[in-house]
C-alpha cells in the first residue's frame, strides 16, 4: 500500500461563513477529507485571526461558529485532523526558525504587505503606516503551518498561492543550511469550484454586503433571496438562463436532473417570483438540517473544545517530533551532543550557503525498481554508513528506523557485517565503515530525543 498523501488547510477565524464559502471552500474539502488515500488536516487558523481582529471576545466567538461550522458541514475528526493552530506551540517555534532563514526581501513582496504599501503611498501616508510586523509575517506563520507536519499537498484559493511558494522557498533555504529535514508542499488550487455570485450579480463576499449567511433562519433566506436581482423579464417571458445568476445559485446545488429542468423552466417563461421559490426550497432543504446541528454544536462549546483538544493531540504527535529534531539540526541540542565537526572548517562553512551538508546524521528513505522500500543511514559528512534491508512498505522501513534512533546502542553485527536489533535484520554495513561510527551517529538521535 502507498503512503497516504498528507493534506492540510488552514480555515482563517475571522467573519461569518456564507454561501459562497460553503460551496467554494468548505463544501468540496469535507469531500476530498473523505476520498481514500489522503490524511488530512484541518486547523483554525487563529494565530493569523490576531493580525486582523484584536477584539477578544470576537476572536474567541468567531473561533467557535468557524469550528461549529465545518463540524456541521460534516468534517469528521475521527477521521481528519481538526485543531486549532494556537494549541500548537511546535507552529511558532518553526516561525521563528524559518524567519531566521527567510529573506526580507522575498516578505516585502508578499501581495498583503504590499497591498497596503502602495495604499499607503497612493494616500501619501508612509508607507509602513499602520503595517504591523504581524502583517508582514503572515507568510512565514503560514509556511510553518505547512511545514510543522510535512504536507505535500495545500488546498488554497488562487490569492493564497504566493504564500505556498513563500513556503517552499523557506523549506528549501532551511534544507539547504541544515540538512533535508522539511517537506516542500504543494498547492492545489480547485480551480472547477465556482465563485458563487451574491445577491447583486458580483462575487459573493462580505465586503460587498451581498451574502447569503450559510446558517441564516428559513425567514431570513427566504427574505434574501427573494432580494436576489434580476432583470425585467415578465412571467411567461423567456429568459436566459445562463445570464442569470438566479440560476447560477440554483445550479451550484442542485443535481443535473434539477438544473436542467430549472433551465428549461426559466427558457419556457417561469416567473422569476415562482423560480426564487424554488431556490429557495432547495436551498433549505439542504442547509436545513445543518443549521440544525450548527445549532447543536454552539449549544455545547464544551464538546467542540474537547473535540479540538483530541485534535491538537493528534497533531502534536507529527510536529513534536519534528521541532525535537530541527531544534537538534539548527544547533539547539544538550552540550553532551557530540559537536559534529566537517570539511575542513567548523559547522559554520555553510553559513555562507555553498556547499550545504547535513550536520547531523539522517535516515534517507527511497524506494527501489523491485517495489520495496529501504532506507540508508547517511554520516554527518556524506557516507553512507548503513544500507537497509528492503520492506514492504514505508511505514515498516520507518519504523525500524524509529526503533535504530531510540535502542540503537544495542546494534550488533556479524562476520558478514549483517546488522542485527534484537529480532531484527537491519540491513548491512558499508565497506570500509566500522560500528563504532554507526552507533555515535545513532546515538545523535537518541540524546536528541
Ligand atoms: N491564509 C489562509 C487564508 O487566508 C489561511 C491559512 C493559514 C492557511 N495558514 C494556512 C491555508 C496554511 C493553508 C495552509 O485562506
Amino acid at each position: 500500500m502507498r503512503a497516504p498523501v498528507r493534506i492540510l488547510t488552514g480555515i482563517t477565524t475571522s467573519g461569518t461563513p456564507h454561501l459562497g464559502n460553503y460551496a467554494g471552500a468548505i463544501r468540496p474539502a469535507v469531500a476530498a477529507s473523505r476520498q481514500p488515500g489522503t490524511e488530512s488536516f484541518y486547523f483554525l487558523a487563529d494565530y493569523h485571526a490576531l493580525i486582523k481582529v484584536q477584539d477578544p471576545a470576537r476572536v474567541q466567538r468567531s473561533t467557535l461558529e468557524i469550528a461549529a461550522t465545518w463540524l456541521a458541514c460534516g468534517l469528521d475528526p475521527d477521521r481528519v485532523g481538526f485543531y486549532r493552530q494556537s494549541d500548537i506551540p511546535e507552529i511558532t517555534e518553526l516561525t521563528w526558525f524559518l524567519t531566521c532563514v527567510a529573506g526580507k526581501g522575498l516578505l516585502n513582496r508578499a501581495h498583503a504587505y504590499k497591498a497596503a504599501v502602495d495604499a499607503n503611498t497612493a494616500s501619501s501616508d508612509d508607507a509602513d503606516a499602520g503595517v504591523t510586523a504581524g502583517l508582514y509575517m503572515y507568510p512565514v506563520l503560514m509556511a510553518a503551518d505547512i511545514l510543522a507536519f510535512k504536507a505535500q499537498k495545500v488546498p488554497v484559493g488562487r490569492d493564497q498561492v504566493q504564500h505556498i511558494e513563500m513556503a517552499r522557498d523557506f523549506a528549501a533555504r532551511f534544507n539547504h543550511t541544515y540538512g533535508e529535514h522539511l517537506v516542500l508542499p504543494e498547492a492545489v488550487i480547485e480551480e472547477q469550484v465556482a465563485t458563487l455570485p451574491g445577491l447583486d450579480g458580483r462575487k459573493m463576499s462580505k465586503s460587498y454586503d451581498n451574502t447569503i449567511p450559510l446558517f441564516a433562519g428559513p425567514a431570513e433566506l427566504k427574505r434574501l433571496v427573494a432580494s436576489i436581482v434580476t432583470d425585467s423579464r415578465a412571467p411567461g417571458e423567456a429568459k436566459d438562463p445562463d445570464a442569470s445568476h438566479l440560476f447560477t445559485l440554483y445550479r451550484a446545488f442542485a443535481d443535473e436532473t434539477q438544473a436542467a429542468a430549472m433551465h428549461a423552466a426559466l427558457r419556457g417563461g417561469l416567473a422569476w417570483g415562482e423560480a426564487k421559490q424554488a431556490l429557495f426550497e432547495l436551498l433549505d432543504g439542504q442547509l436545513a438540517p445543518l443549521r440544525e446541528r450548527y445549532e447543536g454544536l454552539m449549544a455545547k462549546p464544551a464538546d467542540i473544545e474537547a473535540t479540538l483538544q483530541a485534535g491538537a493531540a493528534k497533531a502534536r504527535a507529527i510536529a513534536t517530533p519534528l521541532l525535537r529534531e530541527l531544534r537538534a539540526a539548527v544547533g539547539l541540542r544538550p552540550l553532551t551532543t557530540p559537536v559534529i565537526v566537517h570539511g575542513e572548517g567548523s559547522e559554520n562553512v555553510n553559513a555562507s550557503g555553498k556547499g550545504a551538508t547535513s550536520r547531523l546524521p539522517t535516515f534517507k528513505q527511497y524506494r527501489e525498481n523491485d517495489g520495496r522500500f529501504y532506507f540508508k543511514l547517511v554520516h554527518a559528512d556524506g557516507r553512507v554508513l548503513v544500507q537497509s534491508e528492503g520492506h514492504a512498505s514505508p511505514k515498516d522501513a520507518g519504523a525500524l528506523i524509529a526503533r535504530l534512533k531510540a535502542d540503537g546502542a544495542a546494534l550488533v553485527h556479524d562476520a558478514g557485517r549483517v546488522l542485527r536489533l534484537a529480532d531484527a535484520v537491519v540491513g548491512r554495513l558499508e565497506e570500509s565503515v566500522e560500528l563504532a561510527e554507526v552507533l555515535a551517529s545513532l546515538a545523535v538521535f537518541a540524546e536528541a530525543d
